[in-house]
């Protein structure tokens, strides 16, 4: 697994992982082009496992998104620039069950290389494989306190998912020339 360019890419990440999590937050997306859905997230991280470049993300069974991440093999995570706050606020508030999202917000939805969904305000994508799914288990809590984020008892489904691909702001672009007009 050493060095493969998508390793290679990760390593040279000029982005500090807990900023971009719990300051600028991201965009979990899954689904294809045709139907899919998007949702905020800060909760999950990053590392190595299995010797696999790895993303973990956290959804709770009662978001919209839950349903297409259990239909998807691939999923996506989008970082964006401050000034595309207004859109992580929005598709951290409203329901995708209710709401056209992208109608909404303006978000230009593209393909991914794997067949998911970034969007053209990215300053970054990650393109993810799901490779292991487990439940959080309230009986495994060491620290009592944790059941606190659980008021309505919908214990959150972990997906890792493998990095197939980091996409740059310039890849991105590259993407959305390439759309047929
Ligand atoms: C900053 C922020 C972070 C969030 N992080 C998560 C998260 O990690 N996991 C999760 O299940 N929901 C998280 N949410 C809540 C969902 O984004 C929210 O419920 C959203 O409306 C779900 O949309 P959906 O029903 O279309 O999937 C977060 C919301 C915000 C504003």
């Amino acid at each position: 697994m050493r060095n493969t360019p998508t390793l290679l890419q990760l390593k040279n990440l000029q982005h500090n992982v807990y900023t971009m999590l719990d300051d600028d937050w991201m965009l979990v997306t899954a689904g294809s082009l045709e139907s899919f859905n998007t949702m905020t997230a800060s909760w999950g991280g990053f590392g190595v496992l299995w010797n696999k470049p790895v993303a973990f993300v956290f959804v709770r069974p009662t978001r919209h998104t839950y349903q297409f991440m259990e239909r998807s093999e691939v999923f996506t995570l989008s970082f964006f620039r401050e000034e595309s706050r207004d859109i992580l606020q929005f598709c951290g508030k409203y329901s995708g069950r209710d709401t056209d999202k992208v109608k909404a917000t303006g978000l230009e939805p593209l393909p991914s290389p794997a067949g998911s969904v970034i969007f053209g305000q990215s300053l970054m994508a990650l393109d993810c494989r799901k490779i292991y799914t487990s439940d959080i288990d309230p009986a495994k809590f060491l620290d009592s306190s944790i059941q606190r984020n659980y008021p309505a008892h919908d214990y959150h489904r972990m997906y890792i998912g493998e990095i197939l691909s980091q996409l740059s702001e310039q890849n991105i672009a590259e993407i959305t020339t390439k759309q047929p007009l």
